[in-house]
């Protein structure tokens, strides 16, 4: 970080993060994104406490993300992509944040016993199909705004087909088959994340698979020209990453190209910020799981017996590892 820094701006920004969740659930974003509302015909169309609803319009104004006219309160410019109608809303990846908080909540038990605040991702998935699923959609946006640089950095030449494995909604699936000529992409994932890629990326081929079942459930002689492997490797532990890269290098075929994108760490730990932050978002979130850094990526791949392993870095936190199977 560079500038001054206020320990207590910091430690009451928790307040804000509340205020645009409480606008994205309680349907007060969407009922003053259109025509100015007074306060009481906002509570009255949300069905929540007048004066509840009164004092968090007045939050919002304060962090100028609505304004109060004649006609009452609206969202302004800024505050507009928090309405879920919104073309480019960030109504989902506020829900997906505000879920994550309560896990941040937990933060300072983390940093003393070392383990996550929530249940692992298959239990999760279980308990709460709708929320989980959500959270791949919350993805899906995500990866829409800042997504953008992994075909380049993959530097990928069809024709040829490719795996995203833990592809979710199959948004990199998607990206790389519409940058290269002649890609055939699959997103293979657990059988319960199917209906989402379906809704984001119809145009993508599912198949199941698990990636703790050996070649993560795919028939012996299956291989692939090309494998991506984006955002899988941070939620997992060390050993596992080494057995998750060690079965992808497996399924490809003959001078195949393995995909890591992932969230690079600094080789000292401490940066780029939203990386160290994120290392942390994996410590409540995710037993054992970690942001890491490109010479531990790279111990992975060469382990797998892949060649050529090059970690080529974008404008942003994220990095594609790029490496060549035998
Ligand atoms: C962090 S998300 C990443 C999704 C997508 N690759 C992306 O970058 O947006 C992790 C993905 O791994 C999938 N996943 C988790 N455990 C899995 C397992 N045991 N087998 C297959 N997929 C799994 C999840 O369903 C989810 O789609």
């Amino acid at each position: 970080m560079s500038g001054p820094v206020d320990p207590l701006e910091l430690a009451t920004a928790y307040q804000r993060s509340a205020v645009v969740a409480a606008a994205c659930a309680s349907g007060v974003a969407d009922a003053i994104a259109g025509a100015p509302r007074p306060a009481e015909a906002v509570a009255a169309a949300c069905g929540t406490s007048p004066r509840a609803t009164r004092a968090l319009l007045g939050g919002l104004v304060a962090l100028g993300l609505a304004g109060r006219g004649p006609g009452g309160y609206a969202l302004s410019a800024d505050g507009a992509p928090l309405a879920s109608d919104h073309p480019a809303s960030v109504a989902g990846i506020v829900a997906k944040e505000w879920f994550f908080y309560q896990a941040w909540a937990g933060l300072p038990e983390s940093v003393g016993d070392g383990h996550a605040r929530i249940p692992p991702w298959r239990d999760r998935l279980a308990a709460d199909p709708g929320r989980s699923l959500d959270f791949l959609r919350a993805l899906d946006d995500l990866a829409a705004r800042f997504g953008g640089e992994l075909p380049a950095l993959a530097g990928l030449e069809g024709p040829g087909r490719l795996l995203d494995v833990g592809g979710g909604a199959g948004s990199h699936a998607a990206a790389l088959a519409r940058a290269v000529p002649g890609l055939e992409a699959t997103v293979l994932d657990l059988p319960a994340v199917e209906p989402v890629l379906r809704e984001r990326h119809p145009e993508l081929a599912f198949v199941p698979g698990d990636l703790d079942q050996p070649r993560f459930g795919r028939p012996p002689t299956e291989r692939w020209d090309a494998v991506l492997l984006a955002n899988i490797l941070h939620d997992h532990p060390a050993g596992r990453c080494q057995a998750i890269v060690a079965t992808a290098a497996g399924l490809l075929v003959p001078g195949g190209t393995l995909l890591v994108y992932e969230w690079v760490l600094d080789d000292d730990g401490d940066g780029p910020p939203a990386v160290a932050l994120f290392d942390l978002m994996m410590l409540v979130e995710n037993e054992g799981g970690a942001a890491w850094t490109a010479p531990q990526l790279t111990t992975w791949l060469a382990a797998a017996g892949l060649t050529a392993i090059e970690t080529r870095h974008g404008a942003g936190p994220i990095a594609v590892l790029r490496a060549t199977a035998p």
